[in-house]
C-alpha cells in the first residue's frame, strides 16, 4: 500500500477521476464531501472501475463541521490530504460572496485546523488559473502576476496565501498548490463524468449537453477577440492528466517537504469554435452554435507554461483535445442526465 489520502471534494468531477488514479497507484482513500455538488453515486462507481481490493470510502460531512473532520482524521491513518472541495461557479460567486468566502476559505481553515490537530503535514489543494486573472502575455507562467478577478478567484488566492503562510511556519509541511487551466473530458470508461446542476458554466460540458440533445444550442460568446478565428482561446486539460498530476504531487511530498506552485495546462490553447469542431467530431454531427455578446469579465486568451510542473512533477499532460470530447462524449451519452439518469 502506498499510505492512506483522504480527498474532500472527492465526489466531484476532478475528484473522483482523482480517487480512481491514486487507488489505481495503490493508496487507500476516504473521501469528505456534503455531496452539495456532486453525488454518492460517483464514489461507488470509482470503486467499481478500482482495482480489485482497493479501498475507498465516502464519509458525507461539511468541511465547516471540524469536528466531523478531526472525527475523521482520528478514525484513519491519513498521512496526506488532497483539497478539492469547495464552491467553483464564477458568476454565483459575485452574488453571493458570502458564501463563497465562508465555504472556500472557512472550510479551508477548518480543514488545515484538522489536519494541524491530527498531525498530517502533507497538503494537495485545488487551486485555479483564475488566479492570474487578465493574464498580460501567454503562456502564462507561475511568476505572472497575481490578480482574480471576481469574488471565487480570490478565494483561490486567499487558501494559497494561508498555505504560503503556514509552509513558512512549518518546515515540516509539505504543500502543492495546483493551478489548474481548463479541466475537459471524463474517464474513457464513460462510467464517471462531469455532472453539473443546472445550467452548465463552463463551456465544454454546455456542448456536450447540446449534443445530448438536453439543450438547443451553443451560445457562443463573443467572435471579436484578437485571436486566429475571433474567439477565446483556453488551455483544456484532460480531466485523467489532472488526476495523475495529484498523484505526482504526492509523490514529490513525499520525498520531502516544501511549498510547490504549479501550474497543471498543456501549453497549447484551442478556440471556442475548434472546440465545438472537436465535440462535433466526436459526437458525429455538427452541432449548431450562434455567436453572441462577450461574457463580461472573459478575456482573449489564457494558456498555460507548464514547464515547471513537467520539471518539478515529470509531468506532462498526453491527452489530446479530441480525447478529451471523444471521452466527454462517451459519459455523456452513457448518463444523458449525469448521475440521476
Ligand atoms: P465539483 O463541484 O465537481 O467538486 C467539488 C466537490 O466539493 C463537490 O463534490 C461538492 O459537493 C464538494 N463540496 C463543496 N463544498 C463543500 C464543503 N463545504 N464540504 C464538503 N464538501 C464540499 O468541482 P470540480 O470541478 O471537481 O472542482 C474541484 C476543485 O477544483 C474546486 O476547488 C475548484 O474550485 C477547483 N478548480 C476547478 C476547475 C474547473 O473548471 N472544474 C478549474 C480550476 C480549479
Ligand atoms: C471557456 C471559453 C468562454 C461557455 C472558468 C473559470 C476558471 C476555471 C475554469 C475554476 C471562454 C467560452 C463558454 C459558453 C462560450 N474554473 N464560452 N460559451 O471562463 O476560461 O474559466 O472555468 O477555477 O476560474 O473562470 O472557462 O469554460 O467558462 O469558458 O463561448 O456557453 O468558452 O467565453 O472563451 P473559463 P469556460
Amino acid at each position: 500500500m502506498a499510505g492512506h489520502v483522504l480527498v474532500t471534494g472527492g465526489a466531484g468531477y476532478i475528484g473522483s477521476h482523482t480517487c480512481l488514479a491514486l487507488l489505481e497507484a495503490g493508496y487507500r482513500v476516504t473521501v469528505v464531501d456534503n455531496l452539495s455538488n456532486s453525488s454518492a453515486e460517483a464514489v461507488e462507481r470509482v470503486a467499481g472501475l478500482a482495482p480489485p481490493g482497493a479501498a475507498i470510502e465516502l464519509v458525507v460531512a461539511d468541511l465547516l463541521d471540524e469536528e466531523a473532520l478531526a472525527r475523521v482524521l482520528a478514525g484513519a491513518p491519513v498521512e496526506a490530504v488532497i483539497h478539492f472541495a469547495g464552491l467553483k461557479a464564477v458568476g454565483e460567486s459575485v452574488t453571493e460572496p458570502l458564501l463563497y468566502w465562508h465555504n472556500n476559505v472557512g472550510g479551508s481553515l477548518a480543514l488545515f485546523r484538522a489536519m494541524a490537530g491530527a498531525g498530517v503535514h502533507r497538503l494537495v489543494f485545488s487551486s485555479s488559473a483564475t488566479v492570474y486573472g487578465s493574464p498580460e502575455a501567454v503562456p502564462v507562467p507561475e511568476t505572472a502576476p497575481l490578480g482574480p478577478t471576481n469574488p471565487y478567484g480570490r478565494t483561490k488566492l486567499a487558501v494559497e496565501e494561508i498555505l504560503r503562510d503556514l509552509s513558512a511556519s512549518d518546515p515540516g509541511l509539505g504543500v502543492a498548490l495546483l493551478r489548474y487551466f481548463n479541466p475537459a473530458g471524463a474517464h474513457p470508461s464513460g462510467r464517471i463524468g462531469e455532472d453539473p446542476q443546472g445550467t452548465p458554466n463552463n463551456l465544454t460540458p454546455f456542448v456536450m449537453q447540446v449534443a445530448v440533445g438536453r439543450r438547443p444550442e451553443i451560445s457562443v460568446y463573443g467572435d471579436d477577440y484578437p485571436t486566429p478565428d475571433g474567439t477565446g482561446v483556453r488551455d483544456y486539460v484532460h480531466v485523467m492528466d489532472l488526476a495523475e498530476g495529484h498523484v505526482a504531487a504526492l509523490r514529490r511530498l513525499e520525498a520531502g517537504p516544501g511549498c510547490l506552485t504549479l501550474n497543471l495546462g498543456t501549453g497549447r490553447g484551442y478556440s471556442v469554435l475548434e472546440v465545438i469542431a472537436s465535440a462535433s467530431r466526436a459526437c458525429g454531427r455538427p452541432l449548431p452554435y450562434s455567436v453572441v455578446g462577450r461574457r463580461p469579465g472573459d478575456v482573449a486568451e489564457v494558456v498555460a507554461d507548464p514547464g515547471l510542473a513537467a520539471e518539478v512533477l515529470g509531468w506532462r499532460a498526453r491527452r489530446s483535445l479530441d480525447e478529451m470530447c471523444a471521452d466527454h462524449w462517451r459519459w455523456q451519452e452513457a448518463n444523458p442526465e449525469g448521475y440521476r439518469g
